[in-house]
């Protein structure tokens, strides 16, 4: 989008906004204050959405944790671009964010890996994710034999892992009266961030 003249510094950097958000989403009783729309590219080329949790907002920009040999997986190798929308209902507000898609250091995977529950690492070790499954008891058995392959630690398994969606534009959107909401739209210019407001 062509920056306006009227373009300034946003109210808010735009990483520490997203943070207050999420936090003010939780005080508020949001049910899943952390998920959110990820769109990917698939291979021909059409957009596919599904739900992540945020695991994370940094300078390295919003991080989930997934399977490395899930379709997502495989769309992101092939097109690294991505968008992201989180909808918070309780405060009626929204935030889009565009950018580039980057797996996260294997430091950074582990180390989120071990604060899961045992179930939830059992699990990453059975789901085969997005191949087709013959039955739920396929994946129960799969449960139980890492289970017992595994009867202390459960190590990440290696195609397991997160990435980062590094953010070239965002969009913080405040719902209002009569439909009149507010949105501010964040994106780089030489290296800083500009904002500007769009209509609604
Ligand atoms: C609220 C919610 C949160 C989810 N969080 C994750 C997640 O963090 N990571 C993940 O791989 N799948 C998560 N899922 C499942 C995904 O939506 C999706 O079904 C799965 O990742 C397979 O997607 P794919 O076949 O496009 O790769 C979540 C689903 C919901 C409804």
């Amino acid at each position: 989008m062509k920056i306006p003249e009227f373009a300034q510094e946003p109210l808010f950097h735009p990483v520490e906004w997203l943070e207050r958000w999420i936090k003010e989403a939780e005080e508020a009783g949001e049910i899943e204050p952390t998920a959110m729309s990820l769109s990917t590219v698939s291979i021909d080329g059409a957009p596919r959405a599904r739900f992540v949790l945020c695991k994370g907002v940094s300078e390295n920009g919003v991080l989930f944790f997934t399977n490395l040999e899930s379709s997502k997986a495989n769309e992101i190798s092939s097109d690294p671009r991505a968008s992201i929308a989180f909808h918070w209902p309780t405060l009626n507000r929204q935030v889009r964010i565009e950018g580039r898609l980057q797996k996260t250091s294997d430091q950074e995977a582990d180390s989120y890996f071990q604060t899961r529950s045992r179930l939830s690492k059992i699990g990453a070790w059975a789901s085969k994710q997005s191949r087709p499954l013959e039955s739920r008891e396929t994946l129960l058995k799969a449960v139980d034999d890492y289970s017992s392959r595994f009867n202390h630690d459960v190590p990440r398994p290696s195609h397991w892992s997160g990435f980062h969606l590094q953010p070239s534009a965002w969009e913080f959107w405040q719902g209002q009266e009569g439909r009149l909401h507010d949105r501010w739209t964040i994106q780089k210019s030489d290296g800083n961030w500009l904002s500007w407001r769009l209509h609604p």
